[in-house]
């Protein structure tokens, strides 16, 4: 695997090679000395251009845990606020011969983009706009899986924000692969639209969903991306018709469980009560995000990288133009 870009370029067999390769690093983080050799002597870079928490931090945590160097970089503090092009960005971080560039964008399709002209370093997606993140699939995979042993024949209820979700949209992807249901909840303004086509059950009544779900799965308002202020009437009405309180727990059968891939409004599309019970695997899912991530890193740097060459794309195709107008380099 030279780039993860989203769960719709994995095979069944990789997403579950990946869910048990990081199930092998769960209990590393649990050591007093949480560190391994693996990625010795290779750099990663996390370029951040949103907002991020646990993808940035589990990113950094995952790299440095398997004796990677990495380092971070956020858009607040990147060139990009000078005015430098994100084509430009890459390539200069890429001249720097990283192995590996994570990237979080609000455009969706980010990271193909710059990997057509960085051919010497793996990109990560850790979230283009609301297309794809797929590490937050793996690491919800991984987090089930110390549940049950598959997710073959779950259903899991996404209730919320489904048309801004990076989140939603992968694991639809990965439900069809892996044989799981995905129900989905939200308001007309909130589904994008034609969502039949990911195969799965449209509700618009939460209470409705409930009965047969394995998983309660919550997602925040993703306003950042809202460009209508008219996706749902007031915060007030959203959470009493989608929030997620312990009326609608007790509705749900006794082994269902809660998650929430983060950052929670609680109050909002999930009442504190129900955050913190018993039922919830939110913290869960954040330990299991660093566990996952050494794993993606793992894959990439680990299949017979080749050494990195010196002179970028472009720069090797502007020296052959002028070679071939005779020109004097
Ligand atoms: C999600 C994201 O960024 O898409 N969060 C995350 O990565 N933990 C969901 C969200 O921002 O609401």
């Amino acid at each position: 695997m030279k780039h993860l870009f989203g769960i719709a370029q994995l095979s069944r067999e990789q997403i579950e090679y990946l869910v048990n390769l990081g199930a092998s690093f769960v209990e590393l983080s649990r050591r007093s000395v949480k560190k391994a050799p693996t990625l010795r002597g290779k750099t990663i870079i996390n370029l951040f251009f949103e907002n991020s928490t646990r993808t940035r931090t589990s990113f950094e945590l995952a790299g440095k845990r398997l004796s990677a160097d990495v380092i971070n970089i956020s858009a607040s503090t990147s060139a990009t606020k000078k005015g430098e092009s994100l084509l430009d960005t890459g390539e200069t971080l890429a001249a720097m011969q990283p192995h590996v560039l994570v990237i979080r964008h609000a455009i969706a399709g980010t990271c193909e983009f710059l990997a057509d002209y960085l051919p010497d370093t793996s990109i990560v997606n850790a979230g283009d706009g609301a297309h794809e993140h797929p590490t937050q699939i793996l690491t919800d995979l991984l987090t089930l899986k110390q549940t049950w042993d598959s997710p073959q024949g779950k259903v899991i209820t996404i209730v919320g924000d489904i048309a801004h979700s990076r989140v939603a949209r992968s694991h639809l992807l990965a439900a069809q692969k892996l044989g799981y249901s995905v129900r989905v909840v939200a308001p007309k303004t909130l589904l994008p639209l034609a969502i039949e086509r990911f195969g799965c059950e449209v509700y618009h009544d939460f209470d409705a969903a409930i009965p047969g779900s394995d998983v309660l799965y919550m997602l925040r308002m993703q306003t950042e991306r809202m460009t209508s202020s008219c996706c749902f009437p007031s915060i007030r009405e959203y959470h009493e018709a989608y929030g997620l309180n312990r009326r609608r727990l007790d509705m749900a059968g006794k082994d269902c469980v809660v998650m929430h891939p983060g950052p929670m409004n609680r109050g909002v599309e999930i009442t504190s009560d129900v955050a913190d019970s018993a039922r919830s695997h939110i913290l869960d899912q954040v330990e299991c995000g660093v566990a996952v991530r050494m794993a993606v890193l793992t894959a990439l740097c680990g299949g017979g990288q080749t050494e990195p060459v010196r002179r970028s794309r472009k720069r090797e195709q502007a020296e052959a133009a002028m070679k071939a107008q005779g020109k004097l380099l």
